[in-house]
């Protein structure tokens, strides 16, 4: 890094934002290909059983439908008999579009129309005549425990659930109880853009993909595998991704579908998914969670007991960590976990943001609150009473924990200490007032990650790392970050992404984009520089002779030495000397694993709400939330605040709204389409204030960021639940809280 700080840490509007704005940025379904073809996807009506009949005579005479692609007629592909694992795809086995006459779920893809148009595609559909023969589904999560299991393994990454200590006995000996039942039912994602893959077909099979995802790696290395292409066979593209929150972090079926219509047709063809179909691909599963916890006279937790049973489907084990999570953030020398799955006829559950977490953190959050009032404490000073300052569960020391600071300047920004205790004590007119809290963490992980910097003789640096942006900032804070490195304005700097042409580098997700990505184009722009200063010892009488790279640094379009900043050289000049056409400097991050592995990193948060709830109507307002977050080095306070703002008003969504209704009897979600499942409105969101609390840390990664795009969301359901009974004294365990739940 320069001497100067001119743009890291810079509130910074996104440079893409008039690509966006003027509807420039191309999102994979907008892609203009010559003699494009269409495909439609039937879905199955049924949620369990098998095909037993396709008449596809009428859909075939129609002029402009080109093929009807089902599993009679759907070509063997090498995926079809090793299955393929994505980069997050859970223990099982994936599921394999067009496969066999199984039916494992409703809305499972039965066919493929492919048409001259979108439009005759979808009327093809609808007179596709399938016959079904119907098997007794189940889509209800059992209540029992004796109906579900203990996943072995998860996916990559996922660790069971570690207990310690002798809960019973720390039952026994808290003075303060506390035991709950919480559940939450499916949620999707429900991005704006849907899903879509655009193939273009430049000859020999050689395609050109631009996919709807989180991972063009990912989409392509899924591609290569299951269709035996090489990786030059299979660019695929995804410059802008309308919104992921999790949604794309697998290859989902609309790409399987494109690429095996191109490849069988040897035409482009585009396939889009309906709003009703992005309710086909997984969500965040419905849990249910039993929390039991026990406190001292002191307050000081002596027991945590946390189980949740969540759904998955029949072919894979879907595992998030629900439970781990009640293991660190508290003290507590007595901690029973257990994280337990259920297989329904259901598609398999899908990360949506902070998966696990987002879930984990209602009912030990609610529960907390339950305790303190039990214990008869303040619920800010009980968790004051409770604070980790090690993580116990791992026994490791934090890489930083600001979480008290959190807490600390949080509160007083909300006026938390002007709060009364007793439910229902609180008013404004004749609505009752509510304050509630709730908080959380999130792992602050570094992936490897591959970028390159270039500067050309016109002074202009194009860096590039095959990473994906979405929504979040990703191309702004890149652009920051190198122009910080090398001194230039941020104009002269160009952030490329979204290309497997460009270097490797892992899915979007899991908040690591900015410390992974960030990290890689922090190096490439290092290595950049070495490159200058190399050229610069060639000029001419250089006074850079003797120079090493210490010796110098980068301001202003220079390089300039530390003991005289006068003796300067422009760096389009050292391009131009060179007799090439640009400079470059390449690297591969990697985390510290030595230096990582000796602590627990994690980024932390804490959520205070006010609601207002009308004690006839039972409508209830969140009216002001203060979420403060302690993230390590905010890179742009102006993006990161929309991150957390993103976070709060999904928080309020969780706890008032969100709920994928299903219909046991037909396994279906009823309410699939933006109309029916609710998300909140510009009326339903009120004052947001989110506070970044100063936090340092030189373990996490090398640039001291731990990541944005899931710790703001935690607790904050909680948060809001907990301020809804201050408010009224009902304490409402299932959410979403709804009226009807609360009246
Ligand atoms: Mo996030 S659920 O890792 O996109």
């Amino acid at each position: 890094m320069s001497h100067s700080t001119d743009y890291i840490g810079k509130p910074t509007s996104r440079v893409d934002g008039p690509a966006k704005v003027t509807g420039a940025a191309k999102y994979a379904a907008e892609y203009n290909v010559a003699n494009l073809l269409y495909g439609y996807v039937v879905s199955s009506p049924i949620a369990k059983g098998k095909i037993t009949k396709i008449d596809d005579a009428a859909v075939r005479a129609l002029p402009g439908v080109h093929e009807v692609f089902t599993h009679e007629n759907v070509p063997r592909f090498a995926f079809l008999d090793r299955s393929y694992k994505d980069d997050v795809a859970p223990g099982g086995a994936p599921f394999r579009p067009l496969h066999d006459a199984a039916i494992k779920y409703s809305q499972q893809p039965v066919a493929l129309i492919v048409a001259d148009t979108f439009e005759l595609a979808r009327y093809a559909a609808s007179i596709l005549h399938i016959e079904y023969e119907e098997e007794a589904h189940e889509t209800r999560l059992p209540t029992q425990l004796d109906q579900t299991y203990k996943p072995g393994r998860g996916k990559t990454g996922y660790q069971p659930p570690k207990s310690r200590g002798n809960f019973d006995q720390g039952w026994k000996d808290g003075v303060a109880h506390m035991e709950g039942q919480f559940s939450h039912h499916a949620m999707h994602h429900n991005p704006l853009e849907n899903f879509a893959t655009t193939v273009e077909w430049l000859g020999d099979k050689n395609l050109k993909i631009y996919d709807k995802t989180q991972g063009a790696f990912n989409s392509q290395q899924y591609v290569t595998k299951v269709f035996g292409l090489k990786p030059e066979q299979a660019r695929v593209i995804s410059k802008y991704t309308g919104g992921g929150f999790g949604s794309g972090l697998r290859p989902q079926y609309q790409l399987f579908l494109a690429v095996m219509a191109s490849l069988e047709l040897e035409r482009s063809v585009r396939v889009s998914l309906t709003r009703q179909q992005m309710f086909s691909f997984g969500h965040r599963p419905a849990t249910l969670q039993h929390v039991a916890l026990a406190a001292d006279t002191y307050g000081a937790l002596t027991g945590i007991n946390h189980v949740a049973v969540a759904e998955t489907s029949q072919f894979e084990d879907f595992t998030e960590n629900v439970v781990g999570w009640s293991g660190t953030l508290y003290q507590c020398p007595n901690v029973k976990l257990d994280y337990r799955l259920a297989k329904l006829d259901i598609y398999s559950p899908l990360d949506m943001r902070a998966p696990g977490a987002a879930s984990g953190s209602i009912a030990l959050e609610i529960a907390m609150d339950e305790l303190a009032y039990a214990a008869g404490l303040d619920p800010l000073e009980f968790r004051l009473r409770n604070y980790a300052d090690r993580d116990q569960a791992q026994d490791k020391p934090f890489s930083s924990k600001k979480l008290r600071e959190c807490y600390r300047e949080g509160a007083a920004k909300f006026g938390w200490e002007r709060r009364t205790p007793a439910p229902g004590s609180m008013r404004d007119g004749n609505l009752l007032v509510g304050w509630g809290m709730g908080g959380g963490l999130w792992d602050a992980t570094q992936q490897k990650t591959a970028a390159k910097a270039s500067l050309d003789a016109d002074g202009h640096l194009t860096v590039s790392s095959g990473t994906n942006e979405i929504g979040t900032g990703t191309y702004t804070i890149m652009t920051q970050i190198a122009a910080e490195c090398l001194g230039l304005p941020l104009e002269a700097v160009t952030f490329v992404l979204g290309d497997t042409t460009l270097p490797a580098s892992p899915l979007q997700g899991g908040s690591w984009t900015a410390s992974s990505v960030g990290t890689a184009v922090a190096d490439a722009c290092a290595a950049l520089g070495e490159a200058l200063l190399k050229q610069a010892k060639k000029m001419d009488q250089s006074v850079f002779q003797n120079a090493q790279i210490e010796d110098v640094y980068f301001a202003n379009g220079q390089l300039r030495l530390n003991v005289n900043p006068d003796a300067a050289i422009v760096l389009r000049d050292l391009v131009q000397a060179s007799g090439e056409s640009k400079i470059e400097g390449e690297a591969t991050a990697k985390p510290d694993m030595a230096k990582q592995q000796k602590h627990s990193m994690h980024a932390h948060n804490a959520a205070f709400v006010e609601v207002k709830v009308d004690p006839d109507l039972g409508t209830i307002k969140v009216t002001r939330v203060v979420n403060a977050v302690a993230a390590g080095r905010i890179l742009n306070p102006k993006t990161a605040r929309s991150q957390v703002l993103g976070s709060v008003v999904w928080g309020i969504s969780m706890a008032l709204m969100e709920e994928s209704v299903m219909d046991h009897r037909f396994g279906r979600y009823m309410n699939h389409s933006l109309a029916e499942y609710h998300v909140p409105v510009n009326a339903d969101i009120h004052d947001i204030d989110v506070v970044f609390v100063h936090e340092e840390d030189t373990i996490v990664n090398p640039i001291g960021v731990k990541g944005l795009g899931e710790v703001g969301l935690l607790g904050v359901a909680a948060a809001v639940a907990n301020a809804i009974f201050h408010a009224t004294g009902k304490r409402v365990r299932d959410l979403p809280i709804t009226i009807d739940k609360l009246l």
